[in-house]
């Protein structure tokens, strides 16, 4: 201790007085020096300053997590340094939770903290969907979805321009001709050319060099983990650069926003894309009217890179692990392949209109996200209110875990929760049947923004691919991975893709 103090006193000189003082100040206003506090969640142990970082000094593990779920049941505690969280299982009391306004609001979370500095030069942290809170996030995820649908999303003219991209991607594959594909990047380019027809009025060639030069080592979420203690240090994101092992997640955060930022300049200099209609030229003349300060160029550019980030990778991952899981189960291929012989036949393409017409291949891709589980315990939520959840009470500025891990794997609430079984979303007779732990996009009132865009991307792509292909795994390089606390990793594989007699 007297060593340290020496050190303190070296670096600030006289002012050591004032450093303590601010110091255990600050200390003070983030709660550290308090434990558990009354009627609060029981879990593990909560020291003053540390939390329970002695039984866990480098923040909760997967199986952490599930032994808290295990032992304490539906609602369950720890803490990293001053910051207290709570994790909520089962999906009613998860549904119950989640529906409320004191929920509502996202943490800062450090990549997100630094993003937003790199994008604003420094002058906010706070712009976007998934970083904002209260009337901000509330105003821009509402312009979002107003005029996503505005732009016709849902409609048979925004279907077309999902098919013509996919009928492209298919092309691709065809031209293949069965020769092994690495699966890593396929469908990252085509999944963004949908969603960007609407965004930025655009779509990316397959030889778009700055496009696949960012997408080569564009990260994916269990690459971030903001249960690790050193993303609890307050103000860190402001170090972030000095970090060693946070280095490659930042170089791939500055790639997509200076890709971003160089699309904007483009996109202003492009009068046809200016004047066109799209979610950029819709936000810039918003922004023209000057009725609201909270639109403007920072903003628009926090909605924009969510939308790349959110949009592309999470839908991506999840296709390259469909067809994975259709490859490894070549029995529920086979139904797919029958199902969309007998409903669609080879003469025309699937439609989203045909979703209620096959029953077995909605099953299989909703047993493709529940067994693939990619947001195990979603984001992280932050209490902006005391409030009860449970029957105990959860001070303000509580951290919140949504265990869907526990939702999607719990024998509970599934026929064959071990195995991936399309089964677990059909009744008796083969229909099609909801099961209320189901919830890859979260609950609530931060529930996935994209989520519609995502299920008719995820049931178009999917059902286009299986109609024309048979897939085959080459080699396999690692299987899902759910080892890393709040994201699921997908497979990385090389598969062959070939073509069935509806090609021609
Ligand atoms: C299979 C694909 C997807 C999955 C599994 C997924 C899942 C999720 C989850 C679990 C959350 C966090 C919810 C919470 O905070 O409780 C989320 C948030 C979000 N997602 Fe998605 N998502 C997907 C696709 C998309 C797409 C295509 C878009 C863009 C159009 C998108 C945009 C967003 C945004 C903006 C948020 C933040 C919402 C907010 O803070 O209010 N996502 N997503």
């Amino acid at each position: 201790m007297s060593n340290i103090l020496a050190w303190v006193e070296g670096l600030v000189g006289p002012w050591l007085p004032t450093f303590l003082l601010v110091l255990f100040t600050t200390l003070l206003i983030l709660n550290v020096f308090e434990g558990r506090p009354k009627n609060f969640p029981p879990g593990m142990m909560i020291l003053p300053v540390v939390g329970s970082l002695l039984s866990m000094p480098f923040g909760p593990s997967v199986e952490m997590l599930r032994g808290l779920r295990k032992k304490y049941g539906d609602i369950a505690s720890f803490a990293i340094f001053g910051n207290r969280v709570v994790m909520v299982s089962g999906p009613k009391l998860i549904k119950e939770t989640f529906s409320s306004k004191s929920t509502a609001n996202h943490p800062d979370l450090l990549f997100g903290s630094a993003r937003n500095i790199m994008i604003t030069n420094g002058r906010t942290p706070n712009i976007g969907i998934i970083a904002t809170n209260g009337q901000l996030w509330q105003e821009q995820q509402r312009f979002f979805l107003r005029h996503l649908s505005g732009l016709g999303f849902g409609k048979s003219s925004y279907e077309s321009l999902t098919t013509d991209e996919i009928a492209e991607f298919i092309d691709v594959l065809v031209k293949e001709g069965g020769r092994p594909i690495e699966m890593s990047h396929l469908f990252h380019r085509s999944v963004i050319n949908v969603l960007w027809a609407l965004v930025m009025g655009k779509r990316y060639p397959y030889n778009h060099a700055r496009f696949n030069e960012m997408v080569e080592d564009f990260f994916v979420p269990a690459d971030f983990n903001p249960l690790s203690p050193d993303q609890h240090i307050p103000h860190i994101f402001k170090v972030i650069e000095y970090i060693p092992t946070h280095r490659n997640g930042l170089k791939s955060l500055k790639k997509v926003c200076s890709f971003i930022k160089e699309e904007i300049k483009e996109f202003m200099t492009n009068e046809e894309l200016k004047n066109g209609d799209n979610f950029t030229a819709l936000y810039l003349k918003e922004i023209e009217k000057k009725e609201n300060p909270n639109f403007n160029l920072d903003m628009m550019e926090g909605v924009i890179v969510d939308m790349f980030i959110a949009g592309m990778e999470p839908t991506s991952s999840t296709l390259t692990t469909a067809m994975y899981l259709l490859a490894k189960h070549p029995h529920v291929q086979r139904r797919v392949h029958e199902e969309l012989d007998e409903v669609v036949g080879k003469e025309r393409c699937p439609s989203f209109y045909d979703m209620e017409s096959l029953p077995y291949v909605q099953a299989t891709i909703q047993e493709v996200q529940r067994a693939f589980n990619l947001p195990k315990f979603s984001l992280p939520h932050i209490t902006n209110e005391d409030c009860k959840i449970g029957g105990y009470d959860i001070p303000k500025g509580t951290w919140l875990l949504t265990n869907l891990d526990d939702s999607h794997k719990n024998p509970e609430y599934w026929k064959n929760s071990n195995e991936f079984d399309p089964q677990n979303f059909l009744d008796e007779n083969g229909k099609y049947k909801w099961n209320n732990a189901f919830m890859p996009f979260g609950t609530g009132k931060r529930i996935c923004t994209g989520e519609q865009v995502a299920k008719q991307t995820l049931f178009l792509f999917f059902t286009h691919m299986m109609q024309k292909f048979n897939v085959t795994l080459v080699k396999e390089h690692s299987p899902i991975d759910d080892t890393s606390p709040l994201f699921t990793r997908p497979p990385r594989y090389t598969a062959s893709f070939t073509c069935r007699s509806t090609c021609d």
